[in-house]
């Protein structure tokens, strides 16, 4: 399948993924504050947006990864440096581990090598639930606050619940439930073979302290950045920071 997106620039591609349950906005600063550095494209992942949703429900992380190598191919390039934020970064991993010689280097913003541990798995299928029944809002209230941090401004609470509202309910339940089952990356880390930047938000809330730390110490040669005034969705509460990180990674 190949994904929809936005783009800027020209060159080398920076390709963006973006988290759950979001789309290619989140990323809507980098594509247009990076766009004098690399060609920037902010997919859009099946089932929201730009993309189309497929006939048949269900997918997994891989099926992620192969609709990003899909896309790469249509874009003309044969490497792209890789971003991911969150869900982004597993897919990421996902890609990393199917289409090694497609990355050039890695970018990995508020996201997680390890698993799910089997009490979080009861409530990825809650969620799923919740999503497929009542809509991809009526997850806002138990995430939001844990997704951005103390004292962001009603306009990033805006741009982010203006995201989740275009989201399909069917969408965020298969997302969902792809994360639930993707598998612990943690033991790829240490073979990972190109440039990486590892970046947390300084106020990040949802993932447990020490996790991009651990990461980045795992990846050889890995890059660590903490952002200041953010939490766990860094482009959109400090695009400046984010921006000013991958530039210089870059
Ligand atoms: C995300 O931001 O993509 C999700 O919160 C990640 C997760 O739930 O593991």
């Amino acid at each position: 399948m190949k994904l929809g997106y936005d783009e800027a620039g020209g060159g080398r591609v920076l390709l963006l993924v973006h988290g759950f349950p979001v789309d290619r906005r989140i990323w809507v600063h980098q594509v247009s504050g990076l766009s004098d550095l690399r060609r920037v494209v902010a997919v859009d992942l099946r089932g929201r947006g730009k993309s189309p949703a497929p006939t048949e429900g269900g997918w997994s992380m891989n099926t992620h990864a192969d609709d990003l190598a899909e896309t790469i191919e249509s874009l003309g390039v044969d490497q792209v440096d890789l971003g991911g934020i969150s869900m982004g970064g597993y897919v990421a991993f996902a890609f990393v581990r199917r289409y090694p010689m497609l990355v050039r280097s890695l970018i990995l913003v508020s996201t997680r090598a390890a698993g799910d541990p089997p009490e979080y798995k009861t409530g990825r299928v809650t969620t799923a639930e919740r999503a497929r029944n009542f809509g991809t809002r009526a997850l806002a209230g138990s995430m939001l606050p844990n997704l951005l941090a103390e004292g962001a401004s009603q306009q990033v609470h805006d741009e982010v619940l203006a995201m989740f509202d275009a989201i399909p309910g069917a969408t965020s339940a298969e997302d969902s439930l792809a994360m639930k089952d993707r598998p612990d990356s943690t033991t790829l880390l240490p073979s990972i073979a190109v440039p990486t930047l590892v970046i947390e938000g300084a106020g990040e809330q949802l993932l447990p302290a020490g996790t991009a730390r651990d990461m980045a110490e795992a990846i050889p040669g890995a890059r660590l950045v903490s952002i200041p005034q953010a939490g766990h969705f860094v482009p959109v509460e400090n695009p400046d920071g984010l921006n000013g990180a991958i530039r210089g990674f870059l």
